[in-house]
């Protein structure tokens, strides 16, 4: 094909792949199959891969799907989302057996149906079907109130837009788990390691990523599954009466159903099942990290009820983390955003369960010292749950002769500055600040970032680039971008991949953020240890940006003057925060890039915490187990409306809101005689 017929072709392509694009996402009609659509989408890929040129951003293989304008809505649950007691042990589930036979009133010799189900290790995810259709997916969140994350659902196969079949309610909630499998996540790792993205830790955690992506079209390119399990609202009209039941009916309506999920008559087979699964584990195609036991019968279930945020009626059995054993070829040293040296373990490529695993963390100087951990080691690796793969520890006696002890540098192996470690602290640092490309560009791209600036259509490879390219080399740069490239020889709009659109685009989004508030200015400076809520505390007690640096300024001054002693007298402010805010403000290239900025940016006062709420000035202790609303959300609640909340109970304390299991905090305000609250109570408060 020639460069004409390429162009051609690719428009047409481009054309096709857009409006079938419209019709899958937004009108929940498509026309053609998914094989259809793939192999439209590999010819455009294709001719992409002869004719790079033709990749604007506005192609479908680069679009922006559909894209949700800011962070994620809130999406309340209509029925609470739950977690599930674990269990650790045979024992522990004797025990669960026998308490929902006592709880019932049902003697240990009559057998209560169980239905045993593999326990997915992936995100859970609660669908909203009114009519029969698909209106909404959210993500568990505090339980009750979650993330909308419908366009991104909608991508998913596994999840239909429509029910099938002819028993549809009015509402229905379903809940399940969005997952990814240990092939397609080993190939995804694989393609950002070639791109020098950051590698997610496991299917977990690169499910999760892709669900929440505010471009859906992200979460579209990732082959992500679902299985549904549970239900949150479910009519009575559908006459259910078992879980096994409700599971056949999820499968008539389209869903897909773990294929392992039993229906176990008796004792006997419960314990079977546990092993059953756990020798198949490491061949699924998917992560799993136990089983979940569920009382069959719907009406035995209701009867049991729920404790606290778990149900009576159901239990998960965790299994052991999978291990495996494989060499440590190389420590590596990485430079984080504050300079923070941390230890990587770089491991001969070993299959855990099914997932590759090719690095593993070694959080810090203390932790290698203590494992005794050396290059050329045979360790013991662990996979488990949400976390970084783990070395557990070292085979001594496979340790070569020769092998040497650990010695951690002490400079940064990214600029060669010093690497210290202060009193009180793990982690060795590199001192050179904006000096080291690599704390330079980690820290430019913390300052766009969504917290921060938040300068959208920027990301970590651009922010690389530009740095190495010499057209930002600290923050007040990223104003001047447009300015500086009227006058470049190798202006942003001739670069390729760039052209006059994207950069007008960039510059245009730059220009938008020009205002910015002054909590979301002091957490975009990076200052170590200064993250969002920090930054929140700092804001709404200096008021103003001139007030904040005068006081940082005079703070520096010496090691108690006043100003030092009002900043450590902010609660959750301690000595160590304090330190390495007035550190940050004795740097002197850290005043000039302060200095930089001012000239480009307006950065806008705090907004003030009330003085006439129905609780300003008043001091709260939240405690139990919150329903309504998590701890920090009610927390900041408070703060707002110009309450302190505090962490204990006080003859000071004016209110403490109680959830269910209160303990000992609750005894004490009864005592000093401080007025308790349930969360109904609280809320009515606080709207007077
Ligand atoms: S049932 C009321 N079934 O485990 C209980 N949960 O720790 C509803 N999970 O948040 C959950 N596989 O994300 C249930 N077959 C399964 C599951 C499962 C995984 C997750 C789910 C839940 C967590 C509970």
């Amino acid at each position: 094909m020639d460069k004409a017929q390429a162009v051609k072709k690719h428009k047409e392509l481009a054309a096709q792949l857009n409006h079938h694009d419209k019709l899958y996402y937004q009108h929940d009609a498509p026309e053609i199959t998914d094989a259809q659509y793939d192999e439209l989408r590999l010819k455009l890929e294709e001719i992409e891969r002869e004719y790079p040129e033709l990749v604007t951003p506005d192609s479908p293989t680069q679009r922006v799907g559909t894209t949700l304008s800011t962070g994620f809505e809130k999406l309340e649950h209509k029925t609470p989302m739950l977690s599930l007691a674990n269990a650790f042990s045979d024992e522990e589930i004797t025990d669960f057996i026998s308490r929902v036979h006592k709880f019932l009133g049902i003697t240990n010799t009559q057998d209560i149906e169980i239905v045993g189900e593999p326990k997915i290790d992936g995100l859970s995810l609660s669908l909203t079907y009114v009519d029969g259709k698909l209106v909404s997916g959210a993500t568990r969140g505090d339980g009750s109130v979650g993330e909308n994350i419908t366009p991104n659902v909608k991508t998913i196969h596994d999840i239909p837009h429509h029910l099938a079949g002819s028993n549809i309610p009015t509402e229905l909630e379903i809940r399940g788990e969005i997952y990814m499998r240990k092939e397609d996540f080993n190939k995804l790792n694989e393609s950002r390691e070639k791109a020098g993205e950051k590698l997610f830790a496991n299917p977990r955690n690169s499910a999760a990523g892709s669900v929440r992506q505010l471009d859906s079209s992200i979460t579209a390119s990732r082959k992500l599954h679902f299985f549904a399990y549970a239900s949150g609202h479910l009519p009575a009209s559908l006459g259910l009466k078992t879980h096994w039941q409700f599971l056949q009916q999820l499968k008539s309506w389209g869903f897909i159903i773990n294929e392992h999920i039993k229906l176990l008559e008796n004792k006997n087979e419960i314990a079977k099942f546990y092993d059953h699964i756990n020798k198949l584990r490491s061949d699924l195609s998917y992560d799993i990290d136990g089983i979940v036991f569920k009382v069959n019968d719907l009406d035995l279930q209701k009867r049991l009820g729920f404790v606290a945020r778990s149900p009576r009626w159901a239990i998960a059995r965790k299994f052991p983390p999978e291990q495996g054993q494989t060499q440590l070829l190389k420590i590596d040293i990485q430079v984080g955003r504050t300079g923070a040296l941390t230890p990587v373990a770089h491991l001969k490529p070993i299959n855990i369960g099914g997932v590759l695993v090719s690095r593993a963390t070694l959080h810090n100087e203390d932790e290698i010292k203590r494992k005794d951990i050396r290059e050329g080691d045979t360790v013991i690796i662990q996979r488990a749950g949400d976390v970084i793969p783990q070395i557990v520890g070292v085979i001594k006696e496979k340790r070569p002769k020769d092998s040497k002890e650990f010695i951690f540098p002490d400079h940064c192996p990214a600029c060669g500055s010093l690497a210290v470690r202060n009193e009180g602290e793990v982690a060795k640092r590199c001192v050179g600040g904006l000096t080291c490309p690599e704390q330079a560009a980690l820290r430019l791209y913390h300052f766009i970032s969504k917290n921060a600036f938040d300068i959208e259509g920027l990301g970590m490879k651009h922010i690389e680039t530009f740095y190495q390219e010499g057209r930002i080399a600290s923050p007040a740069d990223l104003f001047l971008l447009k300015q500086k490239d009227e006058t470049s020889l190798t202006p942003l709009r001739a670069k390729e991949g760039w052209g006059p659109k994207s950069a007008e685009k960039l510059y245009e989004a730059i220009e938008a953020k020009r205002t910015i508030g002054l909590e979301r200015f002091i957490y975009a400076l990076g200052i170590s240890q200064i993250g969002q809520s920090n930054a929140q505390l700092l804001a709404r007690y200096y008021h103003s940006y001139e007030n904040f640096k005068r006081s940082m300024l005079e703070a520096g001054k010496s090691d108690d003057n006043q100003y030092r002693t009002e900043l450590t007298n902010i609660g959750g402010i301690g000595d160590s925060i304090a330190n390495d805010l007035v550190d940050f403000f004795l740097e002197k290239h850290n005043l000039d890039v302060l200095t930089a900025l001012e000239k480009e940016i307006t950065i806008q006062d705090a907004k003030k915490v009330r003085q006439d709420s129905s609780i300003s000035g008043k001091t709260v202790v939240f405690t139990g187990t919150l329903t309504r609303f998590t701890r920090s959300e009610a927390k900041a609640t408070a703060e707002s409306l110009g309450a302190h909340a505090s962490g204990s109970v006080s003859a000071k304390t004016d209110y403490v809101v109680c959830g269910t299991d209160p303990g000992s905090k609750a005894t004490k305000a009864r005592e000093l005689g401080v007025t308790i609250l349930n969360e109904g109570e609280w809320l009515e408060l606080i709207s007077k």
